[in-house]
């Protein structure tokens, strides 16, 4: 029998800082129920320290999580961090602090302005504190990969003297080769003492787009959990992908000397959620979750895949849920059907919303012949935007055409329930609806990104439309709209992002 690898997520905490991933605390719990469905071994829920949304995702995730999964809440090495996150993990059944700082000249001489040796006492300190809070205490030695090698060991020694339970090195930047950062986990299983006690973790960046060869060199050289998130979503160029690795140790278990305990048919599904709740669109190329991962154009290929399916590929789609079933819904369905499909897909609701969701669902199946999952999806995920939401589209009429003037109007709902008709032209559509909606809300965001995809199959599917703003202080974030009709798509995406903008500012004045 291979070693167990330890699967700890951490979509919610590092994926989360990827300009305009940013996640209310709805979100988080949707993306947390996926990833206990697919039975990830540790979810790192967030940094409490750093927002009250931070905080009460990590409360919500503990709470939810029970016995299914570590929970796990970032810190710097600070006692006032420290104090935030066990206050947050209380919650949990399993909780974990995740506390450490800078180990690379770098980090020590740039960032900390300290010596290696107030390295080494803030190391030892850090691990100590949050052990009065928890028994399960993982040492990050951040920047590991630029660090001096016996520095190092020194560090993770102090962090193993102190009570770590887990030591994790990361690649902070994405620097080093596979194999040199595999001699480095080697070379901690040789020189630190009591090594064995403790669980060496890997957590690795794609600058060089090497993250997941360096997660692997790490596990064959020793460690036995790996950090990664979904679609490698994360700072830069993102983190190390979980499908990815998940699907290597598959396929590749025994040179490794590793397996995860990961249900791969959940990989696809959690790749869509992942990317509609963030906006990160995946690339379509992107290995196992990418649209064309399974796709054969070329005509030999095709002749080649039609004798054995195993002449180009290696992975059967249907093993990371890229098949899935196809239980088809239509305006004929009746509640059960629709409430057993919701549960199918982890979604169950009290009565009085379940009606609200059956009526979206039957508009939807009014205009389309079929309502598939991604319908579903993106109406529960409406839903919870709608919950939250500082302003709502009412209604949205727009004309166009050649050689009409682009002319929109829109009611907006605000908070208070007041509704606001207002009308504007525009040099196209979109930008009629957007001027029409300004005089509302006011044009406080600078619109940066803006793109559109079917989200379902055939001409009359839902079209799905992201934004991103920018505020004026500088933030960007993500807005999402999904109808059958891609102006209003848009105009819900324009207001999906104010919302947001609105509700992070406030936020930050509390
Ligand atoms: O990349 C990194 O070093 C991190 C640490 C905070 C674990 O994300
Ligand atoms: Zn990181």
């Amino acid at each position: 029998m291979t070693r167990k690898i330890d699967i700890f997520d951490t979509t919610l905490r590092d994926g989360e800082q990827s300009p305009g991933a940013s996640m209310n605390t709805e979100e988080k719990l949707t993306i947390a129920r996926e990833l206990l469905r697919m039975n990830v071994d540790v979810i790192e829920a967030g940094f409490p320290i750093s927002s009250p949304g931070d905080f009460k995702s990590v409360q919500e995730i503990g709470r939810l999580a029970g016995d299914d999964a570590v929970v796990v809440g970032l810190t710097r090495a600070v006692d006032k961090d420290i104090d935030c996150a066990a206050e947050a993990l209380k919650t949990a059944k399993r909780p974990r602090i995740h506390t450490g700082l800078g180990v690379s000249p770098q980090h020590i001489h740039e960032k900390l302005h300290m010596t290696e040796d107030q390295v080494i006492e803030a190391a030892t300190h850090c691990v100590k504190y949050a052990k009065k809070y928890v028994d399960d205490v993982e040492f990050y030695a951040e920047d590991a990969g630029r660090a001096d090698q016996q520095f190092l060991e020194r560090v993770v020694q102090a962090a193993v003297d102190a009570g770590a339970t887990v030591i994790n090195i990361p690649d902070t930047t994405g620097y080093q080769l596979p194999d040199d950062f595999g001699a480095r986990i080697k070379g901690l299983t040789e020189h630190v003492r009591d090594i064995e006690t403790v669980t060496i973790s890997v957590h690795t960046h794609n600058d060089l787009g090497m993250a997941t060869a360096l997660a692997l060199a790490g596990v064959k050289n020793g460690a036995t959990q790996v950090e990664c998130t979904i679609n490698g979503l994360g700072e830069r160029a993102g983190n190390t992908a979980l499908e990815e690795v998940v699907m290597a140790l598959k396929m590749h278990g025994d040179e490794l000397d590793g397996h995860t305990d990961i249900v791969t048919q959940e990989l696809t599904r959690a790749s869509h959620l992942v990317s509609r709740i963030t906006g990160m669109q995946v690339q379509a190329n992107k290995a196992i979750v990418g649209a064309n991962a399974f796709a054969h154009s070329s005509g030999i290929h095709q002749d080649g895949v039609l004798k054995a399916r195993d002449t180009y590929e290696i992975i059967a789609p249907e093993d990371v849920g890229a098949a899935g079933s196809e239980i088809i819904l239509s305006a004929r369905s009746g509640h059960a059907a629709l409430k057993h499909r919701l549960a199918e897909l982890g979604y169950t609701f009290p009565d009085d919303e379940f009606d609200d969701i059956y009526k979206r669902f039957l508009e939807i199946a009014d205009q389309k012949k079929e309502v598939y999952d991604e319908d579903l999806e993106s109406i529960v995920q409406e839903r919870q935007r709608n919950s939250t939401a500082v302003y709502s589209l009412d209604a949205l009429q727009v004309s166009c055409g050649d050689p009409l003037v682009p002319t929109a109007t829109a009611t907006v709902k605000d908070e208070q329930g007041d509704t606001h008709v207002v009308c504007s032209t525009g040099s196209g559509p979109i930008d009629a609806a957007y001027k029409a909606i300004n005089q509302v809300i006011g044009a406080n965001v600078e619109l940066e990104e803006f793109s559109v995809k079917a989200i379902t199959r055939g001409i009359d599917a839902i079209g799905e439309v992201t934004v991103r703003t920018q505020s004026k202080d500088g933030k960007v974030f993500a807005g999402h709209g999904a109808d059958n009709d891609i102006i209003v798509s848009a105009a819900k995406a324009y207001i999906d992002a104010i919302n947001r903008t609105i509700l992070a500012s406030r936020a930050a004045k509390k």
